[in-house]
């Protein structure tokens, strides 16, 4: 008999639970529910799904001192959910987890504690929810050297993106992410990218064998994109997406979570709404994608049951070495550079000044008819340039007194026939 413990009874365990009911595995069953104050959960609707035989508990001591064999940690966070982890591997117990901040920051260490005594830690589902990208990756794509990852891996980013693209506002589309608990209260960590970096540091190391410092990986708010924007982008036959992409990169990796132009015909500019996608590119195999529904309890607990079923089916953990790697967020793409200016003479020359002074060239220049001279909306795309290079001329540009908002700056991606995107 396989005896799974709860760790957390909300979106993702509930749903577990329910998983467990649906499948009906002879030999699977939910022994044990730990949640901080446990009557509210057990008099919960979603406590139907829990066997009768089934223990609820606030006492974490009871879940390491039972007959359970899996722990699925369903809480999230740093801790106390790394120390609850590190007790079950010692205690003897498999771990199945959905945490990303948790494997991104101490996976390796708590996966050589998991062997060390000889059971199993699986994390399916902190990449892309119900996707199976992390077993996708370990099981059918091992045999190629795999040199790139690029994806979308926040789905409330992609929420608000894919709205604004259909029209409307970022602050409207945040409210309505926010009721339909897409986003948190304060949504810092998806719209900051921090969420989807700590992915992408997990798919690196799965992926390529690496391991990336996540306070390392540069980010870039999607916070600051307007509806002009989306109206530009679509000249230049793109739309714009939050993208997380890692590439080797030298004897180094490149990595940067931020929103980019995407060509619309990029498998990444088909992704609506809350869906995840990665594209992994591979050096024999060129391109796989995944996509599908990247969060919600459900649609996770796909994921979570699979490792589950992994564990109770007896899988081996085949962990291959990885390598520690600095990091760079710097990397050569054209850009798409937008300015909201009160219109005045010299304004162009100004700014084609500041970018040739740092070696940029500027590619085409953008004026959509109907915005006020007073709030002039105009666009510079620049021929490929080094972020930092980009950067540095827009701190120059910044400071002129027309600018009424900062300068936005977003990578381009390129496609190109043998590559399906290339920056
Ligand atoms: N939701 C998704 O779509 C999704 C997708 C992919 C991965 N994940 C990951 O799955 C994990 C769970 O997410 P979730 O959305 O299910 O979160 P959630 O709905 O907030 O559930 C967390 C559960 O843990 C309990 N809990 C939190 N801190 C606790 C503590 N210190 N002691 C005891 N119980 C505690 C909470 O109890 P209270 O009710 O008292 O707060 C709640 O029942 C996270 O690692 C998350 O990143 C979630």
């Amino acid at each position: 008999m396989t005896k799974i413990a709860i760790l957390g009874f909300g979106t993702v365990g509930s749903s577990v639970a329910k998983a467990v009911r649906i499948l009906g595995i002879p030999g699977l069953e939910v022994s044990h529910i730990y949640n901080r104050d446990v009557a509210r959960k057990r008099a919960s609707a979603a406590a139907a799904h829990v066997g009768s035989d089934a223990i609820w508990t606030e006492s974490i001591d009871d879940i390491l001192h039972s007959d359970a064999n899996i722990v699925a940690e369903l809480v999230g966070g740093m801790d106390p959910a790394g120390s609850w982890i590190e007790a079950a591997l010692k205690a003897g117990k498999s771990v199945v987890t959905a945490n990303k901040q948790l494997i991104a920051y101490r996976g390796p260490e708590l996966q050589k504690l998991a062997a060390d005594n000889g059971v199993l830690l699986l994390h399916g589902a902190a990449v892309a929810g119900g996707v199976p990208v992390i077993p996708g990756i370990l099981q059918g794509l091992q045999g190629d050297t795999i040199t790139r990852i690029s994806g979308i891996l926040n789905g409330t980013c992609n929420y608000i993106l894919s709205r604004m693209e259909a029209g409307d506002a970022y602050s409207d589309v945040l409210k309505d992410a926010q009721r339909l608990g897409y986003a948190e209260a304060d949504p810092t960590a998806d719209v900051g990218g921090f969420d989807a970096r700590a992915k992408l540091c997990i798919l690196a190391r799965v992926a390529m064998h690496t391991e990336l410092d996540p306070e390392q990986v540069a980010t870039q708010t999607i916070a600051d994109i307007d509806a002009v924007d989306f109206a530009y982008a679509r000249e230049l036959g793109c739309t714009i997406r939050q993208v997380s992409r890692a590439q080797a990169q030298g004897d180094g990796m490149y990595a940067r979570v931020a929103p980019m132009l995407v060509p619309l015909q990029s498998p990444m500019a088909w992704s609506h709404g809350t869906q995840n996608m990665v594209v992994s590119t591979g050096a024999m195999g060129g391109d796989v994608v995944f996509s599908g529904h990247g969060a919600g309890g459900d649609a996770t607990a796909v994921a979570v049951m699979s490792d589950l079923l992994a564990v109770a089916q007896g899988a081996r953990c085949v962990s291959l070495p990885t390598v520690a790697k600095t990091v760079t967020g710097d990397s050569v793409a054209p850009h798409y550079l937008r300015f909201i200016v009160d219109d005045k003479p010299g304004i162009v020359s100004a700014i084609s000044g500041a970018l040739s002074k740092v070696g940029a060239n500027i590619d085409s220049l953008l004026q959509r008819r109907g915005y006020p001279k007073h709030r002039l909306a105009f666009v510079v795309t620049t021929e490929p340039t080094l972020n930092s290079t980009i950067a540095q001329a827009i701190e120059t540009i910044a400071t002129l007194d027309c600018m009424l908002v900062r300068p936005l700056a977003l990578e381009m991606l390129v496609v190109d026939d043998k590559d399906e995107e290339t920056a």
